[in-house]
C-alpha cells in the first residue's frame, strides 16, 4: 500500500465500507432481499442488465441470410415433430408406440424413407454420424458386445443393431427409435435431423448387409416382429 491517506479514492472507498457491509449481511437472507436492496439504493439490481438469456444467439444473423425453422422445433408443448419438410404428414409418436422392447414391431405408420439407401453419399454421411453419436454404445460393427461402453453397460450386449433382430426390422422402426429413443438409450431427434436420421438407418443396414443378417430382405417395408421368435 502505497497510497497517501489523503488520496480522494481511498476516503470515498472507506466512506462506503459501512454500506458495503450492510449489503453483504443481507446476501445471508439470500439474493433477493440484496437485489431489493441494490434497487432501494440504486434504482437497479444485477438482474437488470443487458446480458445474453440462455441459448439466446449472441451474435446477429449474418446480413442477406435467410432464417429457417429448426426441423426438430415442436409445433406444439409435447407434441413430437419428425422434422418432415413441409407438406408431408407424418403422425406424431411416441416412445409407446415403439412397442415392446426387442420386439420391432410396425406400429410406426406413414414413415417413409425418402433417401436412396443405397447411395455412397447415404451411406457416408450415416457411417459419421453413426460414428459420431452411436458407436459409443452399439460399437464399431453394431455388435453390443465390442461397444467401447460394453462392459460398463451390461445390456447392451443383447442390442445388436447390425443382429439378426434389427435386420427384421422396419426402416421406420429404426427412424423412430433414433428419433424418440427407447429404455436407456437416449432419443438423438434433437440432435439428428430428419434426412440425418434416414442416413442412420441406411448405414445401420449397411453394417446388417456386411453381418450378412440383412440377406433376403431387401426392400421389404413390412417387418416380420416375432420372425425369429423374438427375444428380450
Ligand atoms: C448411450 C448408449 C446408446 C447410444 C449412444 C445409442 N444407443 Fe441405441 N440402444 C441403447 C440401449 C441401452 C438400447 C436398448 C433399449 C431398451 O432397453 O429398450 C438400444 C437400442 C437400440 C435399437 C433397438 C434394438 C432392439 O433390438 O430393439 C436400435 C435400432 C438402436 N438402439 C439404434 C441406435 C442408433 C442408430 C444410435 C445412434 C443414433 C444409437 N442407437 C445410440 C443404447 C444406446
Amino acid at each position: 500500500m502505497r497510497n497517501t491517506p489523503t488520496n480522494p479514492v481511498t476516503s470515498r472507498g472507506r466512506w462506503m465500507r459501512p454500506l458495503v457491509a450492510a449489503l453483504a449481511l443481507t446476501t445471508l437472507a439470500g439474493c433477493k432481499p440484496l437485489d431489493d436492496g441494490m434497487v432501494a439504493i440504486f434504482g437497479r439490481s444485477m438482474r437488470d442488465q443487458r446480458s445474453f438469456d440462455p441459448y439466446e444467439n449472441t451474435r446477429p444473423a449474418p446480413e442477406h441470410s435467410v432464417a429457417f425453422a429448426a426441423g426438430n422445433f415442436p409445433t406444439a408443448d409435447g407434441v413430437v415433430n419428425l422434422g418432415q419438410p413441409e407438406g408431408v404428414a407424418i403422425p406424431p409418436f411416441t416412445q409407446f408406440d415403439l412397442g415392446v422392447p426387442g420386439v420391432g414391431g410396425p406400429t410406426i405408420q406413414g414413415l417413409v424413407n425418402p433417401t436412396d439407401p443405397t447411395s455412397a453419399q447415404s451411406l457416408a454421411r450415416g457411417e459419421e454420424l453413426y460414428l459420431r453419436f452411436c458407436v459409443v454404445c452399439h460399437g464399431p460393427d453394431g455388435v453390443g458386445a465390442n461397444a467401447y461402453v460394453a462392459a460398463k453397460h451390461p445390456l447392451l450386449p443383447a442390442y445388436n443393431v447390425s443382429g439378426a433382430n434389427v435386420a427384421a426390422y422396419s426402416d421406420a422402426y429404426i427412424y423412430a427409435m433414433i428419433r424418440v429413443g427407447r429404455g436407456l438409450m437416449p432419443e438423438y431427434g434433437s440432435r439428428i435431423t430428419h434426412y440425418d436420421r434416414w442416413h442412420v438407418v441406411n448405414y445401420v443396414r449397411q453394417l446388417q448387409r456386411q453381418a450378412g443378417t440383412l440377406q433376403a430382405q431387401a426392400d421389404a417395408p413390412a417387418p416380420a416382429p416375432d420372425a425369429d421368435g423374438g427375444d428380450e
